[in-house]
């Protein structure tokens, strides 16, 4: 039986973990050299100012993230806080009744309505100072 108090579970899959590096060649050659992962699909999301490489593990990816220019928000990342964690992607069904449901709850968002993210999927960010430190990519293939 359903809980109706509980709401619908909207997150199906981990998409990626997003980690964002100086040197994109050499964060590639390190998880392929080390753990024998390869890159599945390479983009530069000029909009966003970066470049990213996705490597396949298992359902999900590893999201190693390098900006293209000294004013995208990727390179303030860097600037700020180093190389490391930066977001981690959720599979949803439907983004825009994933990002409603987190402005329903009051929550901050850093994108109002669904855009178009890489690999032609449609993301939304959701603001970290809400999500316990934690910046979330909602993910609709
Ligand atoms: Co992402």
């Amino acid at each position: 039986m359903s809980d109706p108090s509980q709401p619908t579970l909207l997150l199906t899959e981990i998409d990626h973990v997003a980690i964002a590096v100086n040197d994109l060649e050499a964060a590639i050659a390190y998880y392929s050299d080390t753990f024998g992962a390869t890159v599945d699909h390479r983009e530069v999301v000029e909009s966003d100012g970066v470049e990213e490489a996705l490597l396949k593990v298992a359902d999900s990816y590893v999201q190693l993230l390098t900006p293209t220019r000294d004013d995208s928000p990727v390179a303030k990342y860097l600037e700020r806080k180093g190389q490391g964690l930066h977001h981690i992607g959720y599979r949803v069904a439907d983004c825009s009744v994933a990002l409603e449901a987190v402005k329903a709850q009051g929550h901050r968002v850093i994108d109002e309505s669904p855009r178009p993210g890489s690999r032609g999927t449609t993301v939304a960010f959701v603001h970290p100072k809400d999500a316990f430190g934690t910046l979330i990519e909602l993910v609709q293939e």
